[in-house]
This record gives structure tokens, C-alpha cells and sequence, in this order.
């Protein structure tokens, strides 16, 4: 039986509007006002009220109404993965440059990540983050950047987020499909990883902890962040909040 499809919604970071902060909890509002610089606060921003979005819509309820545990193993703080805790559907988000992604799915634990290129691909990033079948195949600052989306997605899936050295999560060559061989926070036949089909410059990845295929489904987020699930616009239409107010 093939398993539950993952979603994958996929927005720009200055599709924010002030009305969709109105959804977030109090501990993701004081996470916000902790940034320092605009640009990073927004996408995580977006990806946290994208996040309620796409629950609500698959739970069939309010964005501010679905509960998001945040919580840290390693610490009281409230920037862990997020989980949604008894309701069987698990999400993942990821937000770099120009973009902000969410991955939903019933399959299983999920993880999701998208990533810049470096400007430069530096001896010393490919040493200390690829393992040997990784770096055998990667000649460029595009080879590499797929490798770690796909390392970060599976590391997020299992929810340790790169917390071991990453060289140690070998999943082969950029230019062939992702093969986890051996790791030992998951069983490899239980874990399916594929690229995402990124922006030029971009590359992204999802992993599910699942026996794949796990088939995938991408959605264009602009609709879901304009529904009447953030009420009325706000009538300035105000830009994405670079400069502007976290409540
Ligand atoms: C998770 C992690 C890989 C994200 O890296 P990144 O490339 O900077 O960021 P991304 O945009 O791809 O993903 C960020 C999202 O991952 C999620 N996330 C955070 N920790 C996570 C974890 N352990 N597992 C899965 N997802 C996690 C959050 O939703 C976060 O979004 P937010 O910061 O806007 O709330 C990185 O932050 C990490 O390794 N964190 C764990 C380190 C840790 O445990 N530190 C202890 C702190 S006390």
C-alpha cells in the first residue's frame, strides 16, 4: 500500500502581511521580536504562520485555533521542531533566501529543507560536512548545496537538527537519487528523501520517515496566504514587516 502523499507548500518571504501575524501564538511572537535582523525575522515569520496555515487546512480548523509545541529537548525554550501533538499529521519548515517551504504528511515524521548556493564552495565546507560518496561526486557550489538540504531534511526528520557531524549522514553523490546507507538515528529502509524541485540557485529536500516512495505534492502557498483564513487585509496592504512591527 503506498503511503500518505507529503505536501509541500512552497511561498516567497515578502508574501508576509501584517494581518497573518495575528495567528500566532504568544511564545512565536516573543521569538519574533528577538531577531535581529528584519529579513531573517520574516521568513521565520512566514514559516511559522504558513505552518498554521497549512494545519488548519488540513484539520479542518483555525490557524490561531491549532496548537504548536515548540519545545526544545535540550533547553526551556520554545524554538524546537514543531509538532502537533495528537492529531497524526506531521510538519516540517524551512526558510532561506527568497523562500519559505512547509512539508505536511501523515506518513510520518517529516523534514524539510531549502537552501541558498554559497556564493563560493570553500575546501574547509566540503571537508568537514560531506561524507566520502558526497564529496567523490561534488565539483560545485550546486552539487554541494543539494547534499545539505538533504542531510538537513533527514536530520529534521528525526528531529536532531545538526546536532551530529554531518559528514556522518552520507547520502551519496548530488548527482544520483538519495540513498541513506547506514546513520543511527533511523532504520534507511524507513526513510525516503528526495529533492525538491528548488528556484535556480536554490536546492531543497524533504525526507519522511516512512518505507518510500512517498509521493509528493507541491502547492503554490499565494492562495492559502490570501484566504479568508486571515480575515480582512490590512488597508495599507503593508509590505512584509522589514521596518515594521511584531505585536
Ligand atoms: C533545525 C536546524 C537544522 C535548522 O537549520 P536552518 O538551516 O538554520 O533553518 P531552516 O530554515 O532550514 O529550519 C528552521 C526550522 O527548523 C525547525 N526546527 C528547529 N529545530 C528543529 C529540530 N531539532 N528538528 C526539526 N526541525 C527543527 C523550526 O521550525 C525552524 O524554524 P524557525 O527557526 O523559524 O522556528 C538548526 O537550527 C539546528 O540544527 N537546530 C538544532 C540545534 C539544537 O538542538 N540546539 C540546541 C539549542 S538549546
Amino acid at each position: 500500500m503506498r503511503p500518505p502523499p507529503c505536501d509541500v507548500w512552497w511561498a516567497r518571504t515578502d508574501w508576509l502581511r501584517p494581518e497573518h501575524l495575528t495567528v500566532l501564538g504568544a511564545a512565536e511572537s516573543e521569538r519574533l521580536r528577538r531577531y535581529r535582523y528584519p529579513a531573517d525575522r520574516d521568513r521565520s515569520a512566514l514559516g511559522a504562520v504558513l505552518l498554521r496555515a497549512v494545519a488548519a487546512r488540513a484539520l479542518g480548523s483555525a490557524p490561531g485555533a491549532v496548537a504548536v509545541d515548540r519545545s526544545c529537548p535540550s533547553c526551556p525554550g520554545s524554538h524546537g521542531r514543531p509538532v502537533l501533538p495528537g492529531t497524526g499529521l506531521y510538519v516540517s519548515t524551512s526558510h532561506s533566501g527568497a523562500f519559505v517551504v512547509v512539508a505536511a504528511t501523515r506518513a510520518g515524521p517529516v523534514g524539510v529543507d531549502v537552501e541558498e548556493e554559497p556564493s563560493r564552495l570553500g575546501t574547509d565546507l566540503r571537508v568537514g560536512a560531506l561524507g566520502p560518496r558526497e564529496a567523490a561526486g561534488t565539483t560545485d557550489a550546486a552539487g554541494f548545496v543539494r547534499c545539505w538540504a538533504r542531510k538537513e531534511a533527514l536530520l529534521k526528520a528525526v528531529g536532531m537538527g545538526i546536532t551530529v557531524p554531518l559528514a556522518e549522514v552520507d547520502l551519496g553523490p548530488p548527482g544520483e537519487p538519495p540513498r541513506l546507507r547506514r546513520f543511527p538515528g533511523a532504520r534507511p529502509d524507513q526513510v525516503y528523501v528526495t529533492d525538491l524541485p528548488a528556484a535556480e540557485g536554490y536546492a531543497g529536500a524533504v525526507c519522511v520517515l516512512a518505507p518510500g516512495p512517498v509521493p509528493v505534492r507541491h502547492h503554490d502557498a499565494g492562495p492559502l496566504l490570501h484566504s479568508g483564513l486571515f480575515g480582512e487585509p490590512s488597508v495599507t496592504g503593508g509590505p512584509v514587516l522589514s521596518g515594521g512591527r511584531v505585536r
